[in-house]
């Protein structure tokens, strides 16, 4: 099938690759000519585990393309999809702008029936705006509007795109339901089901998941503050309450408050549907916040253990990206951590595996950075760990004492063992465990 996707931001670019990783012609249109120049070279602006190789191979395959210009991406293409940034307005709700200005393009450029698809995240009644944008200069039946949301996780987005739980399709029209059911059908080959359902329940549908899971994890960052306070050990009520399959192992890891593209946009914009329709959504505000609070929690025992004086005080911070294997910091909560210990007189050295670069942009010399985990450490007064990458799982911990002024571990992610902290004589805080006090200064 000839596809366009129009927008090669995070979605667009996995979305555009997986199609033609199945075999469709796929062309991807942006505004960027310096993207475009670097896709076309097989280079990727983000960082995907999996996303270069497969995008390599289809360019050499022919069946992915990059172009700027809209008019000729579409003049083939059966289906449409939008994959456009929806920014946060002042006011957290979804700006519509990219969406509807070339919904506007489009109506005066297509000529044979096409599909045309929503990718974005975008809120309930979105999928009416394009039909009413589109219709300005198209007769209604050349095209039809079809919701389609995105379920990925970055980090994992290719397999997620290729083996995804589900599909939901939101769609009036049963030409396009048809053409979507033969778009999607290797990918949901295996079992997984496609579902098909209207376009305002199929936009709904993406920002209730985002939101329940934000909700799960907020649950658990509360559930773990009061373990702190009760004597009791998350990780054990986690694995408590996880077993029962009604609840699930997944998403139950309390932490540093949830970051990222998706799941702070999302709540936002689902909380200012909710006031929008005269309905005062009070889980949704709880769950914001409970997570703009727990993003604080770290460092005010930081401050605590320090006996609120952290002037002069250098740190080491492990991990930035919002999430491992990513380098986005969107609404990382580092970001906050960092402006908070800065705030209070700290200097600080960062380390993380791919996110350097986007931290650099963002805090320049106002911080110190690493080449390594290691190198950060030396002088610190305390290391915190804020992104659970798979390297900092088992370190060199005799190396670490060396290095570290003192043996202090801020753990945000609760990455170690009690037993071993112990064992290892540091002083260790981690989130809804008890604390392990040993401290020692070398
Ligand atoms: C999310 C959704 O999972 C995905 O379906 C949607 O399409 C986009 O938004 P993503 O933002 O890539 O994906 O990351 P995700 O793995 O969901 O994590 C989001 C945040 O929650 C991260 O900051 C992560 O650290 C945090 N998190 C996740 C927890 O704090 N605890 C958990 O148990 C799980």
């Amino acid at each position: 099938m000839k596809i366009a996707v129009v927008g090669t931001g995070y979605v667009g670019l996995v979305t555009g690759t997986c199609f033609a990783e199945t075999g469709n012609h796929v062309t991807c249109v942006d505004i960027d000519m310096n993207k475009i120049e670097a896709l076309r070279k097989g280079v990727t602006p983000i960082y995907e585990p999996g996303l270069e190789v497969l995008l390599t191979r289809n360019i050499k395959e022919e069946r992915i393309s990059f172009t700027d210009d809209l008019k000729e991406a579409v003049k083939e293409a059966v289906v449409i999809f939008l994959a456009l940034p929806t920014p946060s307005d002042q006011d957290g709700s979804a700006d519509l702008k990219y969406v509807l200005q070339v919904a506007e393009e489009l109506s005066g450029m297509i000529t044979s029936y096409k599909v045309i698809v929503n990718k974005s995240t975008v809120p309930v009644g979105t999928c009416e705006k394009v039909t009413a944008a589109l219709s300005k200069k198209l007769s209604k039946d050349l095209f039809d509007v079809v919701s389609n949301p995105e379920f990925l996780r970055e980090g994992v987005a290719v397999e997620d795109f290729l083996k995804p739980e589900r599909v939901v399709v939101g769609s009036s029209s049963e030409k396009a339901s048809k053409i979507m059911g033969e778009l999607y059908s290797p990918f949901v080959r295996q079992g997984n089901p496609i579902y098909f359902m209207d376009a305002r329940s199929a936009e709904m549908t993406k920002y209730a998941a985002n939101s329940f899971l934000a909700m799960k994890i907020s649950f658990m960052n509360e559930m773990a503050n009061l373990c702190e306070k009760a004597g009791a050990n998350v990780d054990w009520v986690r694995i408590g309450m996880g077993s029962d399959q009604r609840i699930g192992k997944r998403f139950l890891f309390p932490g540093i408050g949830y970051g990222g593209s998706c799941f702070p946009k999302d709540v936002l914009a689902l909380n200012l549907t909710a006031k929008e329709y005269d309905y005062d959504f009070k889980l949704l505000r709880s769950v914001l916040e409970v997570n703009k609070i727990q993003k604080k929690l770290i460092v005010d025992k930081i401050r605590n253990h320090y006996k609120n004086n952290l002037s002069g005080k250098h740190f080491a911070l492990w991990g930035l990206a919002f999430k491992p294997e990513t380098d986005d910091i969107r609404d990382a909560p580092s970001l906050d951590i960092i402006e908070a210990l800065l705030g209070a007189g700290a200097t600080l050295s960062v380390y993380d595996p791919v996110a350097m670069e986007n931290i650099r942009k963002k805090f320049s010399d106002r911080i110190g950075y690493g080449m390594n985990q290691y190198e950060v450490l030396h002088n610190a007064d305390g290391l915190l760990i804020l992104t659970e990458w798979s390297e900092f799982r088992n370190p060199d911990f005799d190396k670490m004492k060396r290095l570290l002024k003192e043996y202090a571990i801020f753990d945000g992610r609760n990455v170690y063992a009690l037993e071993k902290m112990r064992e290892m004589n540091f002083h260790y805080e981690s989130i809804g465990r008890e604390i392990v006090d040993h401290r020692s200064v070398s």
